[in-house]
């Protein structure tokens, strides 16, 4: 599951999520449809690569006795989209740890020179203990990704997992090399970005996708 020689940088090899992305490329998936899917595979990367989440041993009495038992440790996790496709991963990772603050970052890129732009930020406060799931369904040439996360690290975040569903080799080897500390979970890795800098085969845009806009 380790993407090549990359340290930190995890491709999804669970047949449910495979199944899901590509329905969610069908050009006839509806967004009702689309929305639902990427909801769904965004909870089970989740359950991934929130897998070392750190916990402590609580006090609990059970109707039998009581006894000391994990519970999750530490701050609540912020979980930080990416306006505005990232929006539509949010709601299945606030269904695994229902106690996430959420954070935002506006990103949107330029159509010709594929830039990002940045136009919202707002994160729970403070953040520096914190460790912050940075969620955008693609990852096409890394430069919305690299954006966000020196946002986020800029406001003193020191631990950073970066989600998405679709990425292109390109964007990926920019994001880890411009922010090789950060652990990086793709759920799967497409052949390459065209022209426009669309990821190929993709899916299309996701965020009109998500939204039903165009
Ligand atoms: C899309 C996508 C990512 C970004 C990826 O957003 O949701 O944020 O492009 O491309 P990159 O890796 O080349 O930066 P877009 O700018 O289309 O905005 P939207 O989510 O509002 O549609
Ligand atoms: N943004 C998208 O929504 N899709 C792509 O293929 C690339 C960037």
């Amino acid at each position: 599951m380790k993407y090549k020689n990359y340290e930190n940088v995890y491709e999804m090899d669970h047949p449910l999520i495979k199944h899901k992305i590509s329905l969610l490329r069908d050009k006839n998936t509806g967004t009702q449809e689309f929305r639902k899917l990427v909801e769904e595979i965004a909870a089970l990367e989740g359950f991934i690569a929130l897998r070392d989440l750190p916990l402590k041993d609580v006090e609990i009495e059970t109707p039998i006795e009581t006894c000391m038992t994990p519970m999750l440790d530490g701050k609540k996790l912020a979980i930080v989209p990416i306006l505005r496709a990232g929006l539509g991963m949010v709601n299945g990772i606030t269904t695994l740890v229902p106690s996430s603050k959420v954070g935002h970052v506006g990103l949107y890129r330029d159509p010709e020179t594929h830039e990002p732009h940045e136009y919202y930020c707002k994160l729970p406060d403070p953040i520096d203990q914190r460790l912050c799931v940075v969620l955008d369904p693609m990852l096409a040439t890394g430069g919305s990704a690299i954006a966000a996360v020196d946002f986020i690290k800029k406001h003193g975040c020191k631990k950073i997992k970066f989600m998405c569903i679709i990425a292109a080799p390109e964007g990926i080897e920019k994001l880890a090399e411009a922010h090789p500390d950060i652990e990086i979970y793709i759920g799967n890795v497409d052949r390459e970005l065209n022209d426009n800098a669309y990821i190929c085969p993709g899916l299309g845009d996701a965020g009109d996708r998500i939204f039903g806009t165009k």
